[in-house]
């Protein structure tokens, strides 16, 4: 099979697109969209994100030395393009997307409520790369939604619907189809993981429980888009009138 050799550039995926939230004293808190970020340390527990210098939450980071990193789920993928897209010098992205701040424990900028993981960052040092600075951070909270919680205090986290970000498209978490160790554990749940020769095989318990999640996620997904859709067209048709009465006052004073 031929292969075609390209120029370096970026092509490390799929990636989580978290949400970092960040917040100077007495201003609105911010949040922006961040794929260039990675896990650099067990223990320390640390990680890291690369922000253009350019972005309005750079500075805000940088003099702060904090900023939260808020995981995304399906349900969140809208207002995580949102907060990619706008910046935070001219619009309140958490009031645009109906998201709720989550107290922080150790630091003063605020979580993502809707998020099921909240990590509390705090910056060691500063790398400037080239076109991105790189944070490099000490987590110091991970807070997390309670409802991914089973009865004997395991935290499903992939029940929570994660979101990932894979060549300028977000997409869901697929089927599982294996879990750390299982090529060589003895006991193999191979029933609910898959098989060594990579045909994957779901018990009917397990298939029925995606659907449901699915199902449950597609339609708050759906309301929550609606809602959101007819607020952005309530906007545009009240600023269009806006501009038509003004283009009316100003015929109405040239005539004058
Ligand atoms: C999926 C996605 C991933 C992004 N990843 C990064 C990133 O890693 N670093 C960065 O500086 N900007 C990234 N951006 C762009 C910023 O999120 C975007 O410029 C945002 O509007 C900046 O907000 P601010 O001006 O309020 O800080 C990304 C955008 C999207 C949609």
């Amino acid at each position: 099979m031929a292969r075609q050799f390209w120029k370096p550039g970026n092509m490390l995926y799929p990636l989580p697109a978290v949400m970092v939230s960040c917040k100077r004293k007495d201003e609105r808190p911010n949040i922006i969209t961040v794929a260039w970020a990675g896990t650099i340390c067990t223990n320390p527990a640390m990680l890291s994100i690369s922000v253009r210098p350019e972005r309005y939450s750079y500075d805000i980071i940088k003099e702060t030395g904090e900023f939260v990193v808020n995981l995304v789920t399906e349900e969140l993928v809208y207002a995580a393009d949102y907060c990619g897209v706008k910046s935070g010098r001219n619009v309140d992205k958490f009031k645009e997307m109906k998201l709720n701040e989550a107290a922080s424990v150790k630091i003063s900028a605020p979580g993502i409520e809707q998020s099921p993981v909240n990590i509390e960052c705090k910056v060691r040092e500063i790398k400037e790369l080239g076109s991105h600075h790189l944070f490099i951070a000490d987590v110091v909270s991970v807070n997390i939604d309670e409802r991914y919680l089973d009865g004997s205090g395991r935290f499903n986290l992939n029940q929570s619907g994660l979101a990932v970000y894979s060549h300028g498209e977000y997409f869901g978490l697929g089927r599982k189809c294996g879990s750390f160790g299982y090529s060589v554990r003895k006991n193999t749940d191979i029933q609910n993981t898959g098989n060594k020769n990579g045909v994957n095989i779901q018990s009917a318990g397990d298939r029925k429980q995606v659907k449901e999640r699915n199902s449950g996620i597609k339609k708050r997904v759906k309301d929550r888009n609606s809602g959101i859709k007819k607020r952005v067209k309530d906007e545009n048709s009240g600023i269009k009138k806006n501009i038509k009465d003004k283009k009316a006052g100003s015929k109405r004073n040239s005539k004058k």
